[in-house]
C-alpha cells in the first residue's frame, strides 16, 4: 500500500466517525425538544402590555440574588406610575408616590418571586413567528405561553391565560436598579390598607385592589407551579 492510500483510508474512517457522531447529535435534538433559557439572575426589561386593549408600559427589574422583583407600571395616559415591589419572603408593596391619591397596600403571599428556572418543565409547542421574531414557543401549567427568540434566546413575548400579554421591548442582562429605589415609602409601614394623603380615600384603595389582582397574577405563576 502506498502511503497515499493509507491516508485515504484514514480519512474515510475519520469521515465515517464524524458522520456517526453527527447523526447521533441530530437524533438527540429530535428526541429532546428545545428548552427555554433560564432567566438571567439580574435584568431590566421594558414590557409593552396589552390586556384586552388596555395598554401599559412596565419597567421590570428582576433581581434574584437580591431576592426582589419590581414592576413599575405606567397605564396609558394615567397620571403616574403604579409600583409593585415584590420580595422573596412573600411580602409585596403596591403603591403610588405622588399626589393626593398616593397610597400603599401590602400583601403577604405564600410564594416568593419567580425563580430564574421557573420555565423548567414547560411543554414545547413548536416554532412561531411573533412580532417579526422567529421564536420557540412553550406553555407552562396552562398558565402562560412563552415565546423566545430561536437564535438569541431572548424572551420576545408571553401571554397569560387571562389574555394579558407582554411584548419585550428591551432586555438588559445584568442591569440592576440602585438600592435606594427599592425602598417602599414610609406610609407603607403605617397600616394595612392605608391611603396616605389626607384626601386618599376609597377610590385609591379600590384602584389598588384592581392592581393588586394584577400583581397576584404575576406572582401566581409561582403559586400555581409550586415553587
Ligand atoms: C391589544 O389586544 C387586542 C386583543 O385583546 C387587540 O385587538 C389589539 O389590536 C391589541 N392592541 C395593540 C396596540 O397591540
Ligand atoms: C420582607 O422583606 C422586606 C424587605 O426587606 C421587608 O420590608 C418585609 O417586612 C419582609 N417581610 C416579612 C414578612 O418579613
Amino acid at each position: 500500500m502506498s502511503s497515499k492510500t493509507t491516508i485515504n483510508i484514514t480519512l474515510t474512517n475519520l469521515l465515517l466517525h464524524l458522520l456517526c457522531i453527527f447523526s447521533i447529535t441530530t437524533s438527540t435534538q429530535q428526541d429532546h425538544p428545545p428548552i427555554p433559557k433560564p432567566w438571567p439572575l439580574q435584568f431590566h426589561s421594558k414590557l409593552f402590555m396589552n390586556y384586552s386593549g388596555s395598554l401599559s408600559l412596565i419597567d421590570l427589574w428582576y433581581d434574584w440574588p437580591g431576592g426582589r422583583n419590581f414592576n413599575i407600571i405606567q397605564d396609558q395616559l394615567d397620571q403616574e406610575p403604579f409600583y409593585d415591589l415584590e420580595w422573596n419572603n412573600g411580602t409585596s408593596f403596591f403603591y403610588t408616590l405622588h399626589g393626593p391619591q398616593r397610597s400603599c397596600r401590602t400583601a403577604q403571599l405564600e410564594v416568593g418571586i419567580l425563580r430564574p428556572d421557573w420555565l423548567d418543565g414547560a411543554t414545547y409547542l413548536g416554532e412561531e413567528r411573533v412580532n417579526g421574531f422567529h421564536c420557540n414557543v412553550w406553555e407552562k401549567a396552562d398558565f402562560i405561553t412563552y415565546y423566545e427568540d430561536v437564535v438569541t434566546k431572548r424572551p420576545v413575548h408571553w401571554v397569560f391565560y387571562t389574555g394579558r400579554s407582554a411584548h419585550v421591548m428591551t432586555f438588559e442582562v445584568g442591569a440592576v436598579l440602585e438600592d435606594a429605589k427599592w425602598q417602599a415609602p414610609v406610609y407603607c409601614f403605617e397600616g394595612k390598607v392605608e391611603a396616605a394623603g389626607r384626601s386618599g380615600g376609597i377610590e385609591s384603595v379600590t384602584a389598588d385592589g384592581e392592581d393588586l389582582k394584577n400583581g397576584e397574577e404575576r406572582r401566581g405563576l409561582g403559586g400555581l407551579m409550586g415553587f
